[in-house]
Formats: C-alpha cells, sequence, structure tokens
C-alpha cells in the first residue's frame, strides 16, 4: 500500500472564487485520498516558513501578504505518485500558460494569483504536511474501492 503523501493548499483567490469543492473534486475523481483537511488563515510566521525557499525573491513579501489575506483550504492527499501527479493535475505556475485541463490552466490568468499550491517534491511535501498539520489531524483509513484504484 502506499504512503505516498503530498500538501495542497487552495489559495485566497481559490477559496473567495468558491473552487474549493471542484478543486478536491478533481483530486478526489482522479483516485487520491483525503487524509488531511482544514480551513484556515495562515498567520505571518507560517506563510513565511512554508514559502521560506523564496525569501529571497522579489515576490516575496506580496506573496506572502497574499498568501495571509484570507482564508486558505489545506489538504493532505495521500496516493502512489500523488506528489508529482498532483503538480500535473494543478498546471504550470502561470495559469496563462498553463495547460486546459489543468487547474491552473482552467481557472486562472495571473502568476500572482494562481489558486492553488502543491509541494514541488517528496521530501518538501513530508516538510510542508508537517508544518501545516499535527499528526493527530491526519486520518489513515482504508477507502473501500482501494481494489478498484489499485492492483
Ligand atoms: P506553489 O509553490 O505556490 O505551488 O507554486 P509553484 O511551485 O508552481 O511556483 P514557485 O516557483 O514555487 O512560486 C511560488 C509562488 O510564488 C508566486 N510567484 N510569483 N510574480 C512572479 O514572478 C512570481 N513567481 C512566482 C506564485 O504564486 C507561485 O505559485
Ligand atoms: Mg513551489
Amino acid at each position: 500500500m502506499s504512503v505516498e503523501r503530498t500538501f495542497i493548499a487552495i489559495k485566497p483567490d481559490g477559496v473567495q472564487r468558491g473552487l474549493v469543492g471542484t478543486i478536491i473534486s478533481r483530486f478526489e475523481q482522479k483516485g487520491f485520498k483525503l487524509v488531511g483537511l482544514k480551513q484556515l488563515k495562515p498567520s505571518r510566521e507560517l506563510a513565511e516558513q512554508h514559502y521560506d525557499v523564496h525569501r529571497e525573491r522579489p515576490f516575496f513579501n506580496g506573496l506572502v501578504e497574499f498568501i495571509t489575506s484570507g482564508p486558505i483550504v489545506a489538504i493532505v492527499l495521500e496516493g502512489d505518485g500523488v506528489v508529482a501527479a498532483a503538480r500535473k493535475l494543478i498546471g504550470a505556475t502561470n495559469p496563462l500558460t498553463a495547460e486546459p485541463g489543468t487547474i491552473r490552466g482552467d481557472f486562472g490568468v495571473n502568476i500572482g494569483r494562481n489558486i492553488i499550491h502543491g509541494s514541488d517534491a517528496i521530501e518538501t511535501a513530508q516538510r510542508e504536511i508537517a508544518l501545516w498539520f499535527s499528526s493527530e489531524e491526519l486520518t489513515e483509513w482504508t477507502p473501500t474501492i482501494q481494489p478498484w484504484l489499485y492492483e
């Protein structure tokens, strides 16, 4: 059984635009299992830690302002290859050039309002999940459809 997990955040623009249900549905329909789900307004400290890798980039302050500007929906998904597959479902960083059929490609037009975050590697996912969720908030469960998703 797979234990690969990724961290997804529906950013404030995705929440404000009423895309939460649609976005969660895409991951559910693909076959990934929800193991963590909550809405919160991130503190500046949490947002800065999350985007620590971009601290020296010119867009860092604007990005932190944006991420802390309203509620986000924090999600942990589990499944085989989920880190890379979720990035594929999310699409390229700039929604204007993201492929149609991807979340950013279907719903966005601006890099500063790109709706959703997804961990970029397995190690990043582990760091981000630990940053956003306590272990009690993550649910271990086996979907009854598991034999129909995995050989
Ligand atoms: P994310 O971390 O949010 O999932 O996005 P990503 O991996 O596709 O892109 P990344 O390079 O990690 O950039 C993080 C977020 O910073 C904002 N950004 N703005 N104005 C700009 O040139 C610029 N570049 C990046 C985006 O919101 C991007 O998602
Ligand atoms: Mg990134």
